[in-house]
């Protein structure tokens, strides 16, 4: 038997640099409400949401990508071609193949880096950091880029009253690399298919072949949401999880100073941080406001916020955690880049 080389990977692992790509239309509640028979009032009062931002046709999964990894990759301090490996979460580009990941990885000059999506839903982002992670230190890459995009709206039925004033679009991305001292916590993550069916994309699309709504139109099937089990699913079960992954980084409440959890909804970012009693001094992104539910993007979009508003400081101990669809979740504790 042949002895095969191990590889050998960084003693430890850090974000280095974080992007994010905001679409320019900017879509108040307004908008959204004649089709659904609601009001402003009612989606802030149960969501928080007062405007979120829909991609032009020009903005497409790949655009939005390229931008917010440029961003990324520049204020990591390193140059495309040093990047080994692009990881891009979402659930809508529209193709099932091939993978957007390689055409944006093209586009920005890495060369020849291994790239591929993933299918996590709004858990993508914190799945990508955690693949991440492991791949510098495990010798797989020197440098990952992560992405989480989405453009929602393609896949948005805009007259159901359950989904169509939570979902958006946008793009954020981060560069992750070798470090010296852990940077990246353990990550906490699993999936509880039970509730397999509580966020999905039409189940009667094979049904309705030939309707506007089928795969066979050209037309992505659209999102449907089991609200109030989704609900109580996020506020309670994740902010178990939340807890978990500061456990598992040796990180006490009091010594946390972000908490980023998934932008679903202000209700259930305030019901977690409630049950996790997280101290008052810990400062928690609540960039669903204006930018409603990017999935995958929500992550990287609310840290890149808390970063450019003061919130957040390079260095400062950030808790994030994302869950989604499938059900999938994924927590971490990470260092500010
Ligand atoms: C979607 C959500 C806001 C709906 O709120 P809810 O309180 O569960 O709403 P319900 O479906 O129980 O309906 C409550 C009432 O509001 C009405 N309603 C439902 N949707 C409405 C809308 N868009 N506008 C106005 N009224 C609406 C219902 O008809 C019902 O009226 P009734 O009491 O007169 O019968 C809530 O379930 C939620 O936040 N879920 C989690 C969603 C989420 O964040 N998902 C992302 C996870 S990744």
């Amino acid at each position: 038997m042949a002895a095969i080389s191990g590889a050998v990977g960084a003693p430890h692992a850090r974000i280095m640099g974080i992007g994010a790509y905001r679409p320019s239309r900017l879509v108040p509640n307004s908008e959204v409400v004649d089709a659904i028979d609601s009001s402003d009032e009612w989606i802030q009062q149960r969501s928080g949401i007062r405007t979120r931002r829909f991609a032009t046709p020009e903005e497409t999964i790949q655009v939005m990508s390229v931008a917010s990894s440029r961003i990324a990759i520049e204020r990591a301090g390193i140059s495309p071609e040093q990047i080994d490996c692009v990881v891009v979460a979402t659930v809508s580009h529209l193709l099932q193949t091939p993978a957007i990941a390689p055409a944006i990885a093209h586009e920005l000059g890495t060369g020849n880096a291994a790239a591929f999506d993933i299918s996590a839903a709004c858990a993508g982002f914190c799945h990508g950091v955690s693949l991440g992670a492991d791949m510098v230190r495990g010798g797989s890459a020197r440098h990952v880029l992560v992405i989480g995009v989405e453009r929602l709206s393609d896949i948005t039925d805009m007259t159901d009253r359950g989904t169509a004033f939570i979902f958006a679009d946008g793009a954020g991305a981060v560069v992750i690399g070798p470090s010296e001292t852990p940077g990246i916590g353990p990550v906490v993550w699993g999936s509880d298919g039970e509730a397999y069916d509580y966020i999905r994309q039409r189940e009667d699309w094979r049904d309705v072949v030939g309707s506007e709504d089928s795969p066979g139109s050209g037309v992505m099937p659209h999102l449907t949401m089991q609200g109030n089990p989704v609900f109580r699913w996020a506020s309670f079960t994740m902010s178990k999880v939340a807890v978990q992954a500061l456990e598992a980084a040796g990180v006490a409440p009091e010594d946390l100073d972000v908490f980023v959890p998934h932008q679903a909804n202000m209700r259930i970012i305030d019901a977690m941080a409630r049950s996790m009693k997280l101290p008052a001094s810990v400062r928690i992104g609540r960039d669903v406001a204006d930018q409603g539910n990017t999935s995958a993007a929500s992550i990287p979009l609310a840290l890149d916020r808390m970063i450019a508003e003061g919130d957040a400081r390079s260095g400062d101990t950030a808790l994030l955690i994302a869950f989604g669809a499938g059900l999938a979740y994924a927590a971490q504790v990470v260092t500010v880049p």
